[in-house]
């Protein structure tokens, strides 16, 4: 087995699936209805989507826009689904574990509006004792007044869009803030904020050296910071971006090996000394720190629901996007489906336990499983042990790639027969 196009992300299953079955639109009462039932016991996640920038990045093209007018209505229906759903059986007799605040920019709000928002959570919905709840942010929306509010309603992770802290980096993504006063205002909002403080990163760049990526672990390093999301930068087609950088500029075989080159160095230098460790596909995190559940209940299959426009989610079988502020759709997900998307969800993490991959396998496709694992072992993609697979270090490289031959195959060995 051999990968050709490096995956960057990890791929839904709802495109292999809707060439099987067509997917099978739900209203809303459906939900509520399942809302109204005793909740199950599987960990929980709501997902809050704000898709507005303050400014807007040419390589970007994630669901946001450039914030126009006020956000005062925006904030006020969130606050408002807070207070709709959180009438129900499925928030009151049972505790959410993770709530993510994702953009967009969920710091590009007025204090006033973050307030109305996090007070209605407040009132709302149960936490549970161990709760993790992130907001995503740049360092430029964050002020000190915001910064106690988040500490006062007990957000206690922030995930800060970084992208480089190398002054080219920077450049070349139009940060806000040279190296080192990027370096200084999270220096400072560790000592303000009372949770975690994590980051993103965004590697191979144009002209990227490896001493850049390895100087950026660094600082990740010297900044003790919870965790480091490293993302190898996508170039949309269509975008402001792709205009810039002339795709023909090296030859595609180079410009893998230099990608990979790039993430080797970037997870070397950060894991060798032993305190930060890979925990997911794309993130490293210091030993007893990060616990980043929430990427953990959204790949071993627990729910998520949705608020706010662009936001996406599940509530045990019944998938839901919400489009507009008054249009959501809801489709129903198979049961086949709901287990291989729990199943390559392991496969975003470097060890997969064979007791609980079989635990998503019925008996026609067992020996499927076995055989493409077979394959990967093969490719050197993965090492298998008495109760584990571990991904090496090609696995992890080509981890998305890996999950979603392990889905193409599974689907298609059992249904296209
Ligand atoms: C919603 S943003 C984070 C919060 C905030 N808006 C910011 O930019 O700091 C999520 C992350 O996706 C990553 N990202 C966005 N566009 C990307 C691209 N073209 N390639 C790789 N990663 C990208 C960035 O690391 C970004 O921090
Ligand atoms: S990277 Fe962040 S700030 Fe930039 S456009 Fe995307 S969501 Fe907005």
């Amino acid at each position: 087995m051999k990968f050709e196009t490096r995956a960057k992300s990890h791929h839904n299953s709802s495109g292999i699936f809707s060439k099987y079955y067509p997917p099978e639109r739900l209203s809303e009462e459906i939900l509520l209805n399942k809302l109204s039932e005793k909740p199950k016991d599987v960990p929980r996640v709501i997902y809050v989507h704000t898709p507005y920038c303050d400014k807007i990045c040419s390589f970007c093209n994630l669901n946001r826009e450039q914030l126009n007018g006020s956000l005062d209505s925006y904030a006020e229906y969130i606050a408002k689904e807070f207070e709709k759903y959180g009438q129900y059986r499925y928030f009151k007799e049972r505790p959410v574990d993770v709530i993510y605040f994702g953009g967009g920019t969920p710091t590009v709000y007025k204090n006033n509006q973050l307030e109305k928002i996090l007070e209605s959570i407040k009132k709302n919905i149960k936490l549970s004792e161990d709760y993790e709840f992130t907001l995503e942010t740049t360092l430029h929306n964050l002020s000190d007044e915001k910064i106690e509010t988040l500490n006062r309603y007990g957000v206690n992770r922030l995930s800060v869009g970084i992208q480089s802290f190398t002054t080219e980096g920077r450049k070349f993504y139009n940060r806000t803030y040279a190296k080192d006063e990027t370096i200084r205002r999270l220096k400072d909002l560790k000592i303000k904020f009372n949770g975690e403080v994590c980051v993103d990163i965004i590697y191979n760049y144009p002209d990227q050296k490896i001493e850049d990526v390895r100087s950026d672990a660094r600082t990740v390093k010297e900044l003790d910071l919870g965790s480091v999301s490293f993302y190898s930068l996508m170039v949309h087609e269509g975008s402001a971006l792709s205009k810039d950088i002339k795709e023909d500029r090296i030859k595609l075989d180079e410009s893998l090996k230099r990608e990979r080159e790039l993430h080797d160095a970037f997870v070397e230098e950060l894991t060798s000394d032993g305190d930060y460790y890979l925990l997911e596909l794309t993130k490293i995190a210091k030993k007893g720190r990060d616990k980043y559940r929430y990427i953990k209940a959204r790949s071993f299959g627990g729910d998520t629901f949705p608020i706010g426009v662009g936001a996406g989610g599940n509530v045990d079988d019944i998938t839901i996007f919400r489009m507009k502020k008054e249009m959501a759709m809801f489709v129903e997900k198979s049961e086949h489906q709901q287990r291989l998307d729990r199943l390559t969800g392991l496969f975003q993490f470097p060890v997969i336990e064979k007791k609980i991959a079989e635990k998503f396998l019925i008996d026609g496709e067992k020996k499927i499983f076995e055989e493409i694992m077979t394959k990967l072992k093969d490719g050197g993609y993965v090492v298998e042990n008495e109760k584990t697979y571990t991904l090496t270090e090609d696995g992890v490289f080509w981890g998305n790639n890996i999950s979603r031959e392990v889905l193409v195959r599974l689907v298609e060995g059992t249904l296209e027969k």
